[in-house]
């Protein structure tokens, strides 16, 4: 029997970027949101060598795949000669800003420790992690999460309170903005590349009271500065959102997925309704509970 994982998503509560580094990586603080709406990868030993099957045809599956160098990087750290093969059922967009690639491949870490019997500690995976991108060590973790440095120093949280029995609308406006475009723009807007430090402190104290209207103040993404101008159209999003009740909306990662959260199920679908009288129904959209 094939070893079957749900590989979540996330968004971006916060995403405030320090500065530059010297090593091309900005410095930044974020707060991370699982989010349940997932790929689904499944494992098992035998074949030759390393065997990616993607349901998405456009997808590379060989070293260009985070998927398949987190399985050659695992076997190699934990010693193993053995052949792996592995199914990925792509359901989360991709360049989106929701994490799905990096979600896939600290999925895949877990999931091979799994089933060679934990060769690997926790701390060697997140080792690995880190060293295949900066977000994928939150990945490990399946909680909220402060992280810092470029990404990759995740302190795990609490489940925030404002966010109980609240409700994520994802929207993803059929369009990839690629990250390294996205950081490489921020060049050219000084105030959103050089962010106080303590924004994020601020939001986690807000998100661990009740009140998400609060805390929705604080929301806040450096990165929509260059997104926001080339497409014009997400901050259209934002505001039709905003005015139609959702109590926040912003856009996760380096886009180009906006998020709104509502206060329920249905309200999120009238929400979303109402949406797609005004914009079509071109979009990838998913309501999905917290
Ligand atoms: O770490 P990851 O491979 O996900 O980063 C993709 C790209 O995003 C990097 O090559 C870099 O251009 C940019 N990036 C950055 N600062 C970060 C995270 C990512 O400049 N903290």
């Amino acid at each position: 029997m094939p070893l079957q994982k749900k590989s979540p998503c996330k968004v971006n509560l916060l995403l405030n970027i320090l500065s530059k580094r010297p090593d091309g990586f900005h410095e930044l603080e974020t707060v991370m949101q699982p989010v349940n709406f997932c790929d689904e990868l499944s494992f098992e030993r035998g074949g030759n060598g390393i065997q990616l099957l993607c349901s998405d045809k456009t997808l590379p599956t060989d070293s260009r795949n985070l998927v398949f160098r987190a399985a050659e990087n695992f076997l190699a750290a934990a010693k193993i000669s053995d052949s792996v093969k592995i199914h990925l059922e792509k359901k989360i967009p991709l360049a989106a800003g929701l994490g799905g690639g990096s979600g896939n491949a600290a999925t895949t870490l877990l999931a091979l420790n799994e089933l060679f019997g934990q060769p690997l500690s926790l701390a060697k995976l997140h080792e690995l992690a880190a060293a295949l991108g900066s977000d994928i060590p939150f990945f490990l973790y399946s909680k909220p999460a402060l992280a810092t440095g470029r990404g990759e120093k995740v302190e795990s949280l609490e489940n925030f309170p404002a966010l109980r029995d609240k409700v994520f609308l994802l929207i993803h406006p059929g369009f990839g903005i690629s990250t390294p475009w996205a950081y490489q723009n921020l060049a050219r807007f000084p105030a959103a590349l050089n962010g106080q430090k303590s924004r994020a402190q601020k939001l986690i104290s807000l998100l661990r009271t009740a009140d998400l209207k609060m805390a929705a103040r604080e929301f806040y993404n450096s990165l929509e500065a260059p997104a926001l101008e080339k497409f014009l159209i997400l901050g259209l999003f934002q505001e039709f959102l905003r005015a139609n009740g959702a109590l926040a909306a912003l856009m996760s990662g380096s886009g180009s997925t906006t998020f709104a959260i509502c206060e329920t199920v249905s309200s999120a679908e009238s929400l979303l309704e109402k949406f797609k009288s005004k914009f079509g129904s071109n979009c990838w959209t998913a309501v999905v509970p917290v």
